[in-house]
């Protein structure tokens, strides 16, 4: 079996290549990535050992090298992952997004019907429902909660969501879809929110906190998600979608406090600063209908994913280092630097 996973060479992608080398160690995985700002192939490095494991450079929005790729391989399953994932971004620059996240995934799948690929999987995000309110704890997202997005993000995600629906509906397309909430582990870009607070406190820099910092993210280990996945790849239905989330809701202050407390930094570090555009209450997935039919669970407890975590980046200081010690500088000033 091939499969052909894009944007491996991301955080969640990368996570992903190597779960299914090591879940699935006689099926070939071939990874495209165009290597943005976000991607980086010395994550991939160990990955890169394996003589199952094939990357290849090239944007998804490219239709000549996606199908050269498609010839040559022969993918039996497309994992769509390659995506600009930045709500802060998209709000900065919506162009890119409406490029690589709608067009992107048009041309992966224009291209996997042409090849009749056995399975289309689309990576997505519970942001495609919008948020939920602070003072309403009983509700959840579930799969049939309508599409409301806030960020040119979630509305280049709702887009490809639909755009892959209408494919399984037109074409037949073998399409599954997940939506998944927050996700923290390793090979985490130091943009987001766990990676930047760790790396800043390391430094003793300023801990930029959006507005009061009360706005609330349902966090999952990026393995249970690269688990669940996996599991829609081999038992989930088509034409289906499978919300991905664990019940792990945490206010954003409280996670950059106990980050501070995990490093034995002061919270003092902790700078209230201009809240995001738009920015979304609260999210929290109900993963009912993933665990009734495929028996998924979250396997990490938050409170030992995120000390792994914290020691992850602990102990691979030079893979954030390097990374922030080039372009990232000018999106931090862009960023933070008048908030
Ligand atoms: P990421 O930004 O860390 O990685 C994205 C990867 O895609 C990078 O390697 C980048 O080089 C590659 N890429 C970008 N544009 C490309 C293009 N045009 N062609 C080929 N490759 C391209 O993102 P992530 O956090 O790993 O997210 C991966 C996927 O999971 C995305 O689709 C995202 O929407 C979704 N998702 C993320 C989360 C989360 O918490 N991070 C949660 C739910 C869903
Ligand atoms: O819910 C899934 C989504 O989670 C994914 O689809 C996105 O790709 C992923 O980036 C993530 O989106 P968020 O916007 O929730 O993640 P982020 O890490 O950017 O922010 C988490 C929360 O922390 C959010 O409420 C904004 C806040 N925040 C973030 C940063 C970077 C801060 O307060 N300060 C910061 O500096």
């Amino acid at each position: 079996m091939t499969y052909l996973v894009t944007g491996g060479a991301g955080f969640i992608g990368a996570n992903f290549v190597y779960h299914m080398l090591a879940a699935h160690p006689t099926d070939r995985i071939v990874c495209v990535d165009k290597l943005t700002y976000a991607g980086n192939l010395s994550t991939l490095e160990e990955a890169l050992k394996n003589p199952n494991f094939r990357f290849v450079k090239a944007d998804i929005c490219d239709r000549e090298a996606i199908t050269k790729l498609f010839g040559e391989e022969r993918p039996e399953v497309v994992v769509n992952f390659a995506a600009e994932s930045h709500v802060d971004r998209s709000i900065e620059n919506p162009g890119v997004f409406l490029e690589t996240n709608i067009l992107g995934t048009a041309v992966m799948m224009d291209v996997s019907r042409i090849f009749g690929v056995e399975r289309f999987h689309q990576v997505s995000t519970d942001e495609v429902y919008g948020d939920l309110p602070l003072d309403r704890p009983d509700l959840f997202f579930t799969e049939e909660t309508p599409i409301h997005t806030s960020s040119p993000y979630s509305s280049s995600k709702a887009s490809a969501d639909l755009l892959a629906m209408a494919y399984h509906r037109t074409y037949s397309l073998p399409v599954t879809i997940s939506r998944c909430s927050n996700n923290y582990g390793p090979y985490q870009f130091p943009e987001k929110l766990i990676p930047l607070m760790i790396a800043n406190a390391l430094a003793d820099k300023p801990l930029p906190v959006y507005g009061e910092g009360l706005n609330v993210r349902d966090w999952l280990y990026v393995e249970d998600h690269c688990k669940a996945i996996d599991l829609i790849l081999q038992k989930g239905r088509v034409g289906e979608v499978y919300n991905i989330g664990g019940h792990n809701e945490m206010k954003n202050i409280d996670i950059v406090k106990l980050i501070c407390k995990a490093l034995d930094k002061p919270e003092s570090l902790i700078t209230h600063v201009t809240d995001r555009k738009g920015h979304d209450m609260r999210y929290a997935i109900d993963p009912a209908k993933i665990h009734g039919e495929l028996g998924w669970l979250p396997e990490t407890m938050f409170a030992d994913g995120i000390q792994e975590t914290i020691q992850w980046y602990l102990n691979n200081r030079k893979w954030w280092e390097e990374i922030i010690s080039g372009e990232y500088q000018n999106y931090y000033q862009r960023m933070y630097g008048n908030r």
